[in-house]
């Protein structure tokens, strides 16, 4: 495997396009390997460098004096999930999945964060929709302590169109209602979004938490919004 090129591990097709999990070597030469995610036919994520997915479990956490029970919407690759777990006081985490490959290739352990989540005792992983969930309209069923939500790359770049309805006012004001007393929403996006922190900040008080990432000789800018209903 030379740098540049990913080998595909596996791949299907659904009805929002291809998902695959590729696998290339280590920019470092170290000989190890980095993961990739490709979904709706397009890259998603790789492990190279998951501190923002990790920071978006370690911001709410820091809010939130009693995360016993978490819902983490969408799987990914497993960062922000394992990062959870890594908090003793997390009893119980439900994470809900829109592809179905995704969920049975990490019960296979196909990437080795997505095996270590999806066999902990502590997690439940239900592939679905999580804009039913946020209603309160599907299983899993809340309250949750914390909802931490990666599933796009934010309102205004969105890979899955149809997660446009996740972002309305009206979806947020049903995802606040999961979340418990003394609990947080936690939003991850690829860029600022000052629309939804707008929007979020007419439902509760909410925090935008921007974090800078180098990558491939650029300075990028996510960003983090946590509300406390
Ligand atoms: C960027 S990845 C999440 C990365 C994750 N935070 C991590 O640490 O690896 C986004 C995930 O959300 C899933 N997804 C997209 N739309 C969804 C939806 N409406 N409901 C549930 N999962 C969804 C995608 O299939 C993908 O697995």
């Amino acid at each position: 495997m030379d740098d540049s090129a990913a080998e595909t591990i596996v791949a299907a097709t659904t009805p929002r396009g291809e998902i695959a999990l590729r696998e290339r070597a280590h920019p470092d030469g170290s000989g190890s390997v980095v993961h990739e995610l490709v979904v709706a036919g397009v890259f998603a994520m790789d492990s190279l460098d998951t501190s923002t997915e990790t920071a978006l479990a370690v911001e709410a956490l820091t809010r939130t004096a009693a995360p016993g029970r978490v819902l983490v919407g969408g799987l990914g690759l497993g960062f922000t999930t394992w990062q959870v777990l890594k908090d003793k006081r997390v009893r119980q985490v439900d994470v809900v999945e829109i592809e179905s490959d995704l969920v049975e290739w990490a019960r296979l352990g196909l990437a080795p964060t997505l095996g270590l989540v999806a066999r902990h005792p502590r997690v439940r992983v239900h592939a679905g929709d999580i804009a039913p969930v946020l209603a309160g309209a599907a299983t899993p069923f809340g309250p949750w302590d914390l909802v931490l939500l990666d599933v796009d790359n934010g309102p205004s770049f969105l890979v899955h169109a149809g997660n446009e309805r996740i972002y309305s006012p009206e979806a947020l004001r049903g995802a606040l209602d999961q979340v418990s007393p003394g609990g947080t929403l936690a939003i991850w996006a690829a860029q600022p979004e000052p629309d939804l922190l707008a929007a979020l900040s007419t439902l509760a008080p909410t925090e935008e938490v921007l974090l800078e990432v180098e990558r491939e000789g650029r300075t990028l800018t996510y960003a983090l919004y946590l509300t406390r209903p």
